[in-house]
């Protein structure tokens, strides 16, 4: 069975260096993972390749579906497939609600013209269960 995101076989070199030899990782729809591993294990290098930033020299990303593999990090958002980093870069100026509602925008826009009570509602709807499972609400 194939899985929501799907590397298959995916290998990132940087000169003699084999930063990712041949990994594989399925996740299913509604799965929670996580990646753990010692200090230049290759974490960030996989988190890159799965978020568009860093092209693998070898293997396949697929995320519902689709080779994603030639889609940048902004069309990957687009479909879903959000990637943060180490140290969080928030907009200052934006409450917690609307720095989650930023980040769930992209994910309204393409799928449908046409929101019933616009995109903005819309991705607070999103936002507000997302905030209530990380216990960030108040
Ligand atoms: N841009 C780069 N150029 C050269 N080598 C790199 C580059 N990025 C990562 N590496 C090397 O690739 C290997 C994997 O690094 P990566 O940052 O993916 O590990 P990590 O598991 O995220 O480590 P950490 O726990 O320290 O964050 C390391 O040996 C690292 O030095
Ligand atoms: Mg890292």
């Amino acid at each position: 069975m194939t899985g929501l995101l799907d590397a298959q076989e995916v290998s990132v070199r940087y000169g003699s260096l084999a930063a990712l030899d041949g990994v594989d990782l399925r996740i299913h729809d509604g799965q929670r993972h996580a990646l753990i591993g010692p200090n230049g294990a290759g974490k960030t290098t996989l988190l890159n390749v799965l978020g568009g930033s860093t092209k693998p020299q070898r293997g396949t990303v697929r995320f519902d579906g689709r080779d994603i593999g030639r889609l940048g990090p902004a069309a990957r958002a687009r479909r879903g497939i959000n990637r943060i980093h180490q140290r969080p870069a928030v907009f200052p100026t934006l409450t917690a609600t609307e720095n989650v509602v930023v980040a769930a925008l992209p994910r309204v826009i393409p799928r449908r013209r046409w929101w019933p009570g616009g995109r903005r509602r819309t991705a607070e709807h999103l936002a507000g269960p997302l905030l209530d499972q990380m216990g960030l609400t108040a």
